[in-house]
């Protein structure tokens, strides 16, 4: 038995999260029995999808949704050695067991960190890679638009296009993440969307227009987008975060979407695993040859995954926002 602790949500957020809205609960994790194995959580993730989830699928009470990387401490389990390190989707747990189902090993190429298979080698780098060469069908050379593109899945995304040989237009929050976006990453332009309306920014940076706008936020980034697109342009739509704790704020120009003939297509991370080894192979080429940058903001200590999760909607993240559980 180990002392160990989860996070728990135990009162339903009305609008931005808040740190009451949450609790750290110490439990008792068993050891592992036959055929079990008994994990550390090394990192964990915080995702702008888990609040939406907040508002009814996820239980009060237990622990939070989401995932990791944890090492395998105790293994009575053929499939997994003490020291193996795994992914996993079991929630917010410090320690827990598992009989290895919802497991996935995890190789570690030796030149690069762990923490990028949380971000630029994990579930946001696929989002991406597959977002913006799948569903977004780019070709070489065009005008892209990406929104929040100093964040986990934007600044992937722009760097893609940026390889591509297209001309890439971002925006963010911060006038610091707009610098490393423009000096470090090599946008074209950046605009901090704070400092003035949007769409005659947009409209000022985007003389060709956009044949491909990968849409993150919603709303008026939406709006100043569909304005902006060529003919034949496409929207895919990675998420919309501006609408996530409550606000709906209308979109006006969606008729565009007919003369230009554009096409705006959802998707989720899940639909990309046919690419995922097409995926390893690039994104480990190009952090290596460091033709993709990124930027982490970490926290230490498991107690601190509510505030990284709400400082996703104050835009205190630059880059991925990960806790660190354990070295
Ligand atoms: N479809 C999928 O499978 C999938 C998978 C992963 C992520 N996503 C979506 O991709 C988007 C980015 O996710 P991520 O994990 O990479 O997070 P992230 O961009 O690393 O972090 C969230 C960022 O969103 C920005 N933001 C917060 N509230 C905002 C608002 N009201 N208006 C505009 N920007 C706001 C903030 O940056 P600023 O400083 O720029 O404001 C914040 O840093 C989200 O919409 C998420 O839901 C979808």
């Amino acid at each position: 038995m180990t002392e160990s602790r989860q996070i728990h949500l135990v009162r339903r957020p009305r609008g931005v999260p808040v740190a009451e809205d949450f609790a750290v609960v110490p439990v008792a994790t068993p050891d592992a029995g036959a055929g079990e194995v008994q994990l550390q959580t090394l990192l964990m993730s915080v995702d702008p999808y888990m609040r939406p989830r907040l508002d009814a699928d996820q239980p009060l009470d237990v622990a939070l949704l989401g995932g990791g990387i944890a090492r395998v401490v105790q293994s009575r389990h053929d499939g997994f050695r003490e020291g193996d390190l795994v992914r996993h989707m079991a929630g917010m747990r410090e320690r827990f067991v598992s009989d290895g189902r919802g497991l996935t090993p995890l190789k570690v190429d030796p030149d690069l960190p762990l923490s990028v298979y949380m971000h630029a080698l994990g579930g946001t780098g696929l989002t991406a890679y597959g977002g913006l060469l799948e569903v977004g069908a780019l070709k070489d050379g065009e005008q892209v638009f990406v929104s929040t593109a100093g964040g986990a899945v934007g600044s992937v995304v722009a760097q893609i296009a940026k390889l591509k040989g297209c001309y890439v237009v971002g925006t963010t929050g911060s006038d610091e993440k707009a610098a490393w976006l423009r000096d470090v990453a090599g946008l074209d332009a950046v605009i901090n969307y704070k400092s003035g309306p949007l769409a005659p920014a947009l409209k000022a940076v985007t003389p060709k227009g956009i044949d491909v706008y990968f849409e993150n936020v919603g709303g008026a980034h939406l709006d100043a987008a569909l304005a902006r697109m060529n003919v034949r342009g496409r929207i895919p739509v990675c998420g919309m975060i501006s609408t996530y704790n409550g606000d709906r704020e209308g979109v006006r120009n969606l008729s565009n979407l007919i003369y230009s003939r554009i096409r705006m297509e959802g998707f989720v991370a899940s639909d990309f695993g046919h690419l995922r080894e097409r995926f390893e192979a690039d994104v480990t080429a190009w952090l290596k040859a460091g033709q993709i940058k990124y930027q982490e903001t970490i926290l230490d200590g498991f107690e601190r995954a509510p505030e990284g999760l709400i400082g996703l909607f104050e835009g205190r993240n630059a880059g991925k926002m990960l806790i660190r559980v354990a070295a």
